[in-house]
């Protein structure tokens, strides 16, 4: 159809002008004055490609092996909360998708359809768990235990949200979940953020449900409790510096998402794709490395492979989707971005993933 979105930038364009302002809000913003989240897509923009010639890539190999399982193309839906605001179907309609195109799904702890839920629809899907560790150490157990039972092969552990960023937009709306909507993974903690917030204007209710139930005091003592407590591999989600994410992998971590949450936590954080060099050299093949946050065409992920990503993680762009078409809208986004992936590596001479090396990077 002539008015579909032919870019992920159109399904975000699209998907804004369709949400209810609280959804929209909550899904675009990013913390405080957004320079974040503005600087993670600027950071790409200002990276240029010192591209092959006569490469011969006739035949192209996208695929790479992340935690021992090879994904056809080198994408993972990163875990974003509460999908059914952008339709009813929610994270089943995103495992559905996400399973057609080959991509694994990491199920956010704050999602709205359950574990059980999104396995029972999509069986034979490929996917991941994001765990935040609540005060309550039974309840974050107890998950972990689900997750594993849902036929999840890992677990993202959020490290970048002792207390949650102030997304000033979610303030003024006084976000909160409308009637209908829950998180039945942590039905255990009652209806925390579904009820009005306590006074008119008063804040995010996310942002007074994390104040109470999210463990500040979170520290490397809990990656190794965590570690001991499952046999699923660890990533640890919100690295930014090679220090940290050499102790991840020395505490036992599979490896790092180096993230800054989209924006979403500490703003003037560094732009996620400048990041990723130190930490790629400090993991030195030890583990994985994912990298995600603005990441909205092919050339992006070719430049975070170079630059020493396994994969990219994608977040916003999967809403949106979700908001414009539904299951099928996720799907042709996720189509139109591999598409857009294979042709950049053909233009770039790279006919597989090894051969995207960081001497096709030049900083502008
Ligand atoms: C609406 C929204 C909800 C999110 N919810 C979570 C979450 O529950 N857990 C988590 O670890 N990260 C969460 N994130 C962060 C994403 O996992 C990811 O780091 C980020 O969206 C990547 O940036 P991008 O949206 O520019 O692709 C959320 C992001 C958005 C936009």
């Amino acid at each position: 159809m002539a008015d579909e979105p032919i870019n992920l930038f159109e399904y975000e364009r699209a998907a804004l002008a369709r949400l209810a302002p609280m959804a929209r809000d909550y899904y675009a913003s990013g913390a405080l004055d957004e320079i974040t989240l503005r600087e993670n897509r600027a950071a790409y923009d200002r990276i240029a490609l010192r591209y092959h010639v006569l490469a011969d890539v006739g035949v192209r190999d996208t695929s790479t092996p992340i935690l021992g399982r090879v994904h056809p193309w080198p994408v993972v839906i990163a875990p974003t909360a509460f999908m059914r605001l952008a339709d009813p179907d929610g994270e089943v309609a995103v495992a559905r998708a996400a399973h057609a195109e080959g991509v694994t799904q990491t199920i956010s702890a704050l999602s709205t359809a359950s574990l059980e839920e999104i396995a029972a629809a999509v069986p034979e899907g490929s996917r991941w768990f994001q765990l935040y560790v609540f005060r309550d150490r039974e309840l974050t157990r107890d998950l972990v235990r689900r997750a594993e039972a849902a036929g999840c092969t890992a677990i993202e552990l959020t490290a970048d949200t002792p207390v949650l960023g102030r997304r000033e937009r979610d303030a003024r709306n006084a976000f909160a979940l409308p009637p209908g909507l829950s998180m039945p993974n942590l039905a255990r903690l009652g209806e925390g953020i579904r009820a009005p917030g306590t006074a008119p204007g008063s804040d995010s209710i996310l942002l007074q449900f994390f104040a109470a139930q999210v463990d500040p005091a979170l520290s490397w003592r809990d990656l190794d409790w965590l570690c001991s407590i499952t046999s699923l591999p660890v990533l640890v989600k919100g690295v930014v510096r090679g220090d940290d994410a050499a102790r991840a992998i020395e505490a036992g971590a599979a490896g790092v998402v180096v993230s800054n949450h989209g924006g979403r936590q500490l703003d003037t954080a560094i732009a996620t794709i400048d990041a990723l060099p130190e930490v790629a050299a400090a993991v030195d093949g030890r583990g994985a490395v994912l990298v995600d946050g603005g990441v909205r065409r092919g050339t992006d992920i070719l430049k975070a492979i170079a630059l020493g990503a396994q994969a990219v993680q994608i977040g916003r762009p999967v809403l949106w989707a979700l908001a414009v078409g539904g299951e099928a809208g996720v799907r042709r986004m996720l189509a139109i971005l591999r598409e857009d992936f294979d042709r950049a590596m053909a233009l770039a001479g790279t006919p597989d993933l090894a051969s995207i090396t960081p001497d096709l990077i030049v900083q502008r």
